[in-house]
């Protein structure tokens, strides 16, 4: 079975009740209103589990329950059906009969503003991604720096030192909402010398990684209804946060040179805002020609509208030296440019930058202000310390060359099942793309039998692919992983 009646029917979240029972009695709901016939087949759990943004865990309870109370039958190496004969005493139950002719006016619910419900509803990032109880994530999800590598000892002796360091009377009070001063200092001569981005510390604000920052340019820059260009396929987290402002959002098609500005423009030429990720798009891995770079500050400057570049795993580039930041050739002050230590650190760190045209700062700060007043303060004196005494550089130099060691194997890997990979030059994932009708969601469920997670690219696009591909994240995991991975993930193609 397709999941359309899954994307169609989202789980709606009751936080007061636990995420299992929800599924239940949603799956419950839809098989007694004939939503799910008889005989239909439910995805894989772990594909479920994806598709819902919710644990696998979650799934199999749910299922479970459902088999024993004879909602659902499963088969053991065939999966799970929908019961082709329904008893009667389940058809029969009053409590039921109310839940489902009520099922979509519930009085009781907690009430939430149009916003909220337009962010509660947008689509998720996956979470085939093990929850923090878990540990580390399987080949081949994306998206994590390798995390076995950090050099924990030397962060906590800097976390020690700076916990002894910092004067308890002054650093101990308020602190400024834009960040700790010699972090931003030392991330405008960082990002001057790596992305050629030129800033003064006082246009940086410091915010909780990229995600802060989008959250915060969409409450200072959209008004509900403004056009908003995204990439299609893009990132999820970001479309979700300016739907928090009521933004509608335009989908601009993304091809071999990056967003084509064409559509964005033919679509919606007054855009308020674009959003996009031009060294390394996401999560197609292409980079913004420079062409299309020129044309869009120009139309920027013409339509009066903002681009938001979000440089997040710029740093890491294999086979020569990336362009510069899209903010490098902004003279109109277009450009707000949101840089994170999540992909170059770790991501629990949660910091990362904006550094905005001069004339946006001020009100950027007195609204950061008002959402979580500043950062913690520790962490960042101790990410100074890690950059200014030199340890990123190194840091990144060691991880660059890791994760070309991982790359170059995955590729070799993929050579050796015939996977069709256009290989970035750029970033911490691959796309390998499948054949046309492949069905992907069977193809996550069999991989994840296989002991892989991998995400489809259709999963992160707003109108249909021509045809669909799967990210494959190498960055955390070593060459023998990789190898056992592909070989893995050639049984799972095999049964698809
Ligand atoms: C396109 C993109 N931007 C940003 C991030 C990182 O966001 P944050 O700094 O909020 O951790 C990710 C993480 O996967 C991403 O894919």
């Amino acid at each position: 079975m397709k999941d359309d009646f899954f994307r169609a029917n989202p789980l709606s979240v009751d936080p007061d009740i636990p995420l299992y029972q929800q599924l239940y009695s949603h799956l419950q709901t839809a098989v007694l209103t004939g939503n799910l016939k008889p005989g239909m087949r439910l995805p894989s759990t772990r594909a479920l589990a994806i598709l819902l943004n919710v644990s696998r865990h979650t799934v199999l309870n749910a299922y479970q329950q459902l088999i024993a109370e004879g909602y659902l039958a499963g088969m053991v190496g065939n999966g799970t059906f929908v019961a082709q004969i329904l008893p009667d005493h389940l058809l029969a139950s009053p409590q039921l009969k109310e839940r489902v002719e009520t099922s979509s006016a519930e009085p009781d619910k907690p009430r939430f503003s149009d916003q909220a419900i337009l962010q509660l509803t947008a689509p998720r990032i996956l979470t085939a991604a093990p929850s923090p109880a878990e540990g580390l994530p399987r080949p081949f999800w994306f998206g994590i720096p390798a995390l076995k590598s950090f050099p924990y000892k030397l962060w906590s002796r800097l976390l020690i030192r700076q916990a002894r360091r910092l004067p308890a009377a002054s650093a101990f009070t308020y602190q400024y909402a834009a960040g700790f001063l010699p972090l931003r200092e030392a991330i405008a001569a960082h990002v001057m010398v790596s992305r050629g981005v030129h800033c003064t510390p006082e246009q940086i604000i410091i915010v909780s990684g990229v995600q802060g920052g989008l959250d915060l340019a969409a409450r200072l820059l959209i008004n509900s209804g403004d056009p908003v260009w995204v990439e299609d396929p893009g990132y999820l987290k970001a479309r979700a946060a300016f739907l928090g402002s009521g933004a509608k959002i335009i989908p601009v098609p993304v091809d071999h040179e990056g967003l084509v500005l064409e559509a964005g423009i033919a679509r919606a030429p007054q855009a308020r805002l674009v959003y996009l990720t031009p060294s390394h798009q996401f999560p197609l891995g292409v980079t913004l020609s420079l062409a299309r770079r020129t044309a869009l500050l120009d139309w920027a400057r013409r339509a009066d509208a903002y681009i938001l570049e979000d440089d997040y795993d710029s740093e890491y580039h294999y086979t020569r030296r990336p362009l510069p930041a899209l903010q490098a050739l902004d003279h109109d002050g277009r450009v707000i440019y949101i840089g994170t230590f999540s992909k170059v650190l770790f991501p629990a760190l949660r910091i990362g930058y904006l550094i905005l045209p001069p004339p946006l700062v001020e009100a950027f700060r007195t609204v950061r202000n008002l959402i979580d007043t500043h950062p913690p303060m520790l962490e960042q004196a101790v990410l100074a310390d890690f950059i200014v005494d030199g340890h990123f550089t190194r840091h990144l130099r060691k991880m660059r060359s890791l994760y070309a060691e991982r790359r170059a194997a995955l590729l070799e890997a993929a050579r050796e099942i015939n996977l069709e990979i256009h290989p970035p030059e750029a970033g911490l994932h691959c796309v390998a793309w499948l054949p046309e009708g492949m069905d992907t969601l069977a193809l996550v469920g069999e991989a994840a039998i296989q002991g892989i997670d991998i995400a489809p690219v259709s999963h992160f696009s707003i109108e249909p692919l021509a045809r669909d591909g799967i990210l494959l994240g190498y960055s955390e995991y070593g060459v023998e992983q990789i190898q056992d991975g592909m070989r893995r993930l050639a049984i799972a193609l095999e049964a698809v």
